[in-house]
């Protein structure tokens, strides 16, 4: 050993012990300390060629510069190539310098940073102060400012790239929880439109309520009637039977006639009509009440395994008179796929609604409506498309929407595809639909073939 290194090995050191010197205790966040590497300092009164055997030395190889140390305190570097350009390669720069103390080659603002900063902290210090070419590593310093080490200027770099890549990975996550957390609130906006259900049930049922209770007083009117009706002719019937004097025969009879006049075979029909329209308005009630059922109790529906072309036979064959009367063609393309757990009547239900608003989004007469099926890994896809009238993209965006319908009022209750929407998510599957208007529409249903765990609860 020579003696440039015996007096710096003298001096005191912080933490002569420590290679390389430990993160602070309890930090989880990447410290400088982590990066620091013990490295004999040299001396202030170190000669300049003794700095040059330490640069040849085999612990200071991987290193840039050298740190020069006054009692613990850095007070300088030595730079590996500036010692070259100064004194090596300079004519008679060793017979210049050779004796000197290093004090009269080092840099004398040498970067040092503190063990406890941060990479992020680290690599904006040495961004604002490294030189370039790159000549020099940092100095380590503890909090009281002594002497802890040396660290690498590439190794901090390589730090941060690691954090940044860490951090990006942290950025792709929290992007995919913002998404899914996007997703649920456009859910949970769709779930407070349901709110808005209680004004659209009271509005709804309210109009064929309001006729049929009308319909009914006037129904119970002319039965009045007829019962006056009846009587009178029972009267004349009596009359007939039991005998009885003349004149209150013909008042029998012209009461009777009174009777008939006020109440004529016209007001017959109407009653007809009246119990028609009556019928019809506890039809659309019993049917949007039938609709809200199904979608209050999609929980407490009966699962078991299926094949899932005998539901959309099925579907198919409860749809058949809408298809028949619009003479619409129907296309299966089934794949072969395995059975589903799922639960039959709520996928059944399903399917009729996606067959009903095909059928009626078609308005020509060469309707046709496709049906696929295939499997894809866990899941088993079912298509259902249309040639029919296509839905414009203002609209696309709220057809799962409760109560968003396009149809007359008493045709739609707005409720078919909220309901499949529910349906589908709580068999934990997906439900989508594409459009061009005009030309037509493809639903998509994926549905995982295990079923949901919770469905089968
Ligand atoms: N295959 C389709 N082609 C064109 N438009 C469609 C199709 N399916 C749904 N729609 C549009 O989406 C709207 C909502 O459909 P949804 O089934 O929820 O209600 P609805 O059919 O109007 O009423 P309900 O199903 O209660 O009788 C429809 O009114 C219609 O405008
Ligand atoms: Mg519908």
């Amino acid at each position: 050993m020579n003696s440039a290194v015996q007096a710096a090995a003298a001096l005191p050191s912080a933490s002569a012990s420590a290679t390389p010197v430990r993160p602070l205790a309890g930090d989880a966040e990447l410290r400088v300390a982590a990066l620091a590497q013990w490295l004999e300092p040299l001396a202030p009164t170190t000669p300049v060629l003794a700095v040059g055997e330490r640069f040849l030395d085999a612990a200071s190889a991987p290193w840039l510069s050298l740190p020069v140390v006054d009692d613990g305190v850095p007070v300088g570097s030595v730079s590996r190539y500036e010692l070259m350009q100064r004194v090596y390669i300079k004519p008679f720069g060793r017979e210049l310098y050779g004796r000197r103390a290093v004090t009269s080659v080092m840099h004398a603002q040498p970067l040092v940073i503190p063990a406890e900063a941060t990479i992020e902290q680290a690599s904006r210090t040495i961004a604002a102060r490294i030189r370039q070419p790159i000549m020099e590593d940092f100095i380590v310093v503890d909090a009281d400012g002594r002497y802890a080490g040396m660290g690498k200027v590439l190794a901090v770099l390589g730090a941060m790239e690691r954090r940044m890549a860490a951090h990006s990975h942290e950025l792709e996550r929290a992007n995919r929880q913002l998404r899914s957390s996007q997703a649920q609130l456009v859910q949970s906006e769709k779930m407070a439109s349901l709110g808005q259900m209680v004004a659209g049930i009271a509005h709804e049922i309210n109009t064929p309520l309001g006729y049929v209770r009308n319909n009914v007083d006037m129904t119970r009117e002319s039965l009045g009637d007829v019962r006056g009706l009846i009587g009178a002719y029972e009267q004349v019937v009596g009359f007939f039977a039991d005998g009885g004097d003349e004149t209150q025969l013909s008042a029998r009879l012209l009461e009777l006639d009174a009777r008939r006049a006020k109440f004529d075979a016209a007001a017959l029909d109407d009653l007809a009509g009246l119990l028609d329209d009556t019928v019809f308005g506890v039809d659309q009630i019993s049917e949007l009440v039938g609709n809200l059922k199904d979608f209050s109790r999609l929980d407490q529906a009966h699962v078991a395994r299926v094949d899932v072309h005998q539901l959309i036979e099925s579907a198919l064959k409860i749809g058949g008179n809408l298809l028949r009367k619009k003479n619409i063609e129907v296309v299966r393309q089934f794949g072969t796929v395995p059975e589903i757990v799922c639960s039959p009547a709520q996928i059944n239900q399903v399917l009729l609604n996606l067959i009903s608003n095909a059928a009626q989004a078609i308005g020509h007469g060469q309707g046709r409506i496709g049906v696929r099926t295939h499997a894809v890994g866990r899941y088993l896809l079912i298509a259902v498309e249309d040639n029919g009238s296509g839905i414009p993209a203002e609209h696309l965006a709220r057809i799962f929407d409760p109560f968003f319908t396009t149809k007359p009022v008493g045709q739609g209750t707005g409720l078919g595809l909220s309901i499949c929407y529910q349906i589908i998510e709580q068999h934990r599957g997906r439900i989508r639909a594409v459009s061009t208007p005009g030309a037509g529409t493809r639903f998509f249903i994926a549905l995982p073939v295990r079923g949901n765990a919770e469905a089968a609860a």
